[in-house]
């Protein structure tokens, strides 16, 4: 049996992982692995009956030490990071901490036990002038987000751990008490009627958070190391990404306008034009995406047993 610590438990993909590798009893139970779930906050969002969790902040070494090398994981999954760009580009110092200190944090202790690191990373690694991107791009990030998860990668790369760095892009789904992803604000917005503006200059490929926790999974279990690009099937712009999302759920389409990035004045710059070549993550860790109106279909059956807030 292979011991999983997966960190940042409390997020979108965190709580996907935490369903997608088995609870600890019942039916669902995968007697594959021992897996500990870990966020910062105290409690654990799934219930706390059907899986192991610990509070862990990956920017504190000691605990950080203390908790690896008690459980001493096989394999760490790092999910939790600073992903609110904004934030990131105005709290530089916090976001440093979390998306590159605490990373180091992980990879320093994973190699010193031998375990091997999953790392999920960003499409915003590049400048989006050139996309679609594959493994061999060169990183050129805009923004503080994008610089912090770059350096976090090279973090990795340096410490010499067996690893797995997935680079993903606009990842949505639902989840207990996840912040808002583009796909959820659509839906949100549109079913109480408010007008939206969507920018239609900004492309690439959206990711459902179920392909990535899959993509997570054939990573950790195969004998592979590397950067793979993992991301929804098919490129689309933001604007496009609403319609499909409008007409999916009989929303009315017109409610949404086309507007440019410039218009949204936001502090951190965007790569407009990304996507990613799926060739390589096909080809040796089997991943396999949907594309956007089969995973818009996702979202909606998940709907059913969620209420937005
Ligand atoms: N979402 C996207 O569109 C997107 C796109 C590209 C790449 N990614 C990458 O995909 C990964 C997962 O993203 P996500 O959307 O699942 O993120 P998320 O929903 O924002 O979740 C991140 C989690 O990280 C945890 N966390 C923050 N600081 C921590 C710390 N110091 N120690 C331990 N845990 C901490 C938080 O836990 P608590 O709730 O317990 O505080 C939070 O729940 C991230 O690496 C992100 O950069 C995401």
């Amino acid at each position: 049996m292979k011991r999983i610590l997966i960190c940042g438990s409390n997020g979108l993909l965190g709580q996907r992982l935490a369903l997608m590798f088995g609870k600890k009893t019942g039916p669902q139970r995968d007697f594959q692995y021992e897996v500990l779930n870990s966020s910062h906050h105290r409690m654990f969002v799934l219930d706390h009956h059907l899986f192991d969790y610990t509070q862990l902040d990956i920017t504190n070494k000691s605990d950080v030490k203390s908790l690896v090398g008690s459980f001493r994981p096989d394999i760490i999954v790092n999910a939790a990071a600073m992903t609110n760009v904004d934030e990131c580009e105005m709290q530089r110092e916090a976001a440093w901490k979390i998306n590159v200190t605490g990373v180091e944090n992980l990879a320093e202790i994973a190699r010193r036990i031998g375990a091997k690191l999953v790392h999920i990373s960003t499409d915003y690694v590049f400048d989006g002038k050139h996309g679609p991107y594959d493994e061999q791009a060169r990183p050129n990030p805009i923004n503080y987000y994008g610089k912090t998860k770059l350096a976090g990668e090279n973090a990795i790369r340096a410490s010499g751990v067996p690893h797995v760095i997935l680079r993903t892009i606009v990842v949505f789904g639902t989840g207990i008490n996840v912040k808002n992803n583009f796909a959820l604000w659509v839906v949100k917005s549109l079913r109480e009627n408010k007008k939206i503006r969507c920018v239609d200059d900004q492309v690439g490929n959206p990711t459902y958070v179920g392909d990535l926790a899959a993509a997570v999974k054939n990573a950790a279990e195969r004998d592979r190391c590397g950067v793979y690009h993992v991301c929804g099937a098919n490129a689309l712009s933001r604007f496009d990404f609403a319609v499909e999302i409008a007409r999916a759920f009989n929303f009315d389409e017109m409610a949404i306008q086309r507007i440019k990035t410039s218009a949204l004045q936001q502090p951190a710059p965007r790569p407009l034009k990304s996507g990613f070549i799926l060739t390589k993550a096909e080809k040796e860790i089997d991943y396999h995406p949907m594309t956007s109106v089969q995973a818009i279909e996702a979202l909606k059956r998940e709907l059913l047993h969620v209420t937005l807030n």
